[in-house]
């Protein structure tokens, strides 16, 4: 009986000071939390491959959970709502523990993920908020207006809208309206520089000021392009444009496509975009696009796992997985409420890139300079 007292106590001992509890002491050398059961699978669903940031999503986040041990099951739905449902609905009858999801379709999946919530699946919403279902527990992005805020910014610093007199020319090209981003990226740019539009510093010749009127189905660079040329020909015939406020690269490109094709005027015009596309920093370097805000979803993945991670423990994440974060993220739980409730957020911070910093780019390690120096390529050839 006394052997057994004092084996209990021992192993009370160890278990409080190094392994078995959950609580963390202040001594300087944290103690780490028992280690995770991995024998868990993570079903990811991504919406698309035919951009350049999802395909790396998806190989970071893989990455991050098979090098931990969890198994991992990766969809993408080619930009089709009705087709990522399916792909959920799979990974649904596949009992997975955890479901990821960047959704093609914000609006369209609450009925499906009500589902996976019933089967106890746990749902975390990746960088695009889902909409109407209470099934959502976690949203983890980057500042979403943020992201426009600093377009605006760069576009008031490069005509120096505080001091001059203008008027200058500007046209907003946004993002596809079933992405609940695309609305706050727009809304960022556009609130930041209202008080030059509506002094009439900035002029938008095509009078489309609301997000309904400058939306770009699936975010496609032919549709940007479309678009933009019809507006050049309509109202920049013989007016010079000075800016074009793209939400993102994929359709920044479709923009300086139709620049080149159908815009009569010998200004450059100011272009701004977001997401660090390698097609679009060659247009940065050859002077066609001016900046691009930088999202690093290498650290995205990185927090999504210690997230995910703490969810699949059975723990909740909450304010104090911030500090604990090498990553500057921000934990809020009152801007994004998804028609439901407010959701508990994990958002990371976005940064400007122009031709002038592009070194930073090459110290994320996730990109590096060709062999003459002058154009960046990606760091992180796909695999295999
Ligand atoms: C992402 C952007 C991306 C866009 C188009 C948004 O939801 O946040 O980084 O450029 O989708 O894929």
């Amino acid at each position: 009986m006394t052997k057994f007292i004092s084996a209990m106590a021992a192993l009370a001992m160890v278990c409080s000071l190094a392994s078995c509890g959950a609580s963390t002491s202040s001594s300087q050398s944290e103690p780490e939390s028992k280690p995770s059961d991995t024998n868990k699978t993570i079903g990811i669903a991504m919406p698309t491959q035919d951009l350049e940031r999802w395909n790396n999503d998806g190989e970071y986040l893989k990455k991050q959970f098979e090098d931990a041990g969890y198994n991992v099951i990766l969809t993408y739905s080619e930009n089709d709502s009705a087709r990522q449902n399916n792909d959920l609905i799979e990974l649904i009858s596949k009992d997975v523990d955890l479901l990821l999801v960047a959704a093609v379709d914000g609006e369209s999946l609450a009925k499906t993920l009500d589902g996976a919530a019933e089967k106890g699946i746990k749902v975390v919403a990746y960088d695009r908020l889902i909409m109407n279902t209470d099934a959502v527990t976690y949203y983890i992005s980057f500042d979403n207006t943020g992201v426009g805020k600093l377009q605006g910014q760069f576009v008031e610093e490069a005509l120096d809208l505080s001091s001059t007199e203008g008027p200058y020319t500007i046209e907003f090209v946004g993002g596809d309206a079933g992405d609940n981003n695309a609305k706050y990226f727009f809304s960022g740019a556009y609130n930041y520089l209202s008080q030059y539009i509506n002094s009439g510093k900035l002029v938008i010749k095509s009078g489309n000021n609301e997000f309904e009127k400058i939306a770009t189905k699936d975010w496609a660079s032919a549709n940007a392009q479309k678009n933009m040329e019809s507006t050049l020909n309509a109202y920049y015939a013989d007016q010079q444009l000075d800016v074009a406020l793209c939400s993102n690269d994929s359709t920044a490109l479709g923009v300086t496509q139709a620049i080149d094709s159908s815009y009569k005027g010998s200004n450059s015009v100011i272009v701004t975009g977001q997401d660090g596309d390698i097609e679009n920093l060659r247009n940065i370097v050859d002077g066609k696009q001016s900046m691009t805000v930088y999202k690093n979803v290498n650290d995205e993945a990185a927090v999504t796992f210690e997230v995910c991670r703490k969810i699949l423990d059975g723990e909740v994440p909450a304010a104090s997985l911030v500090d604990k974060l090498s990553v500057d993220v921000t934990y809020d739980t009152d801007s994004y409420n998804n028609g439901k409730k407010y959701i508990q957020s994990y958002l990371l911070a976005p940064y400007v890139i122009t031709k002038d910093n592009l070194q930073l780019l090459v110290e994320t390690g996730l990109y590096k300079w060709d062999s003459n120096k002058k154009y960046l390529e990606s760091a992180t050839p796909a695999e295999e």
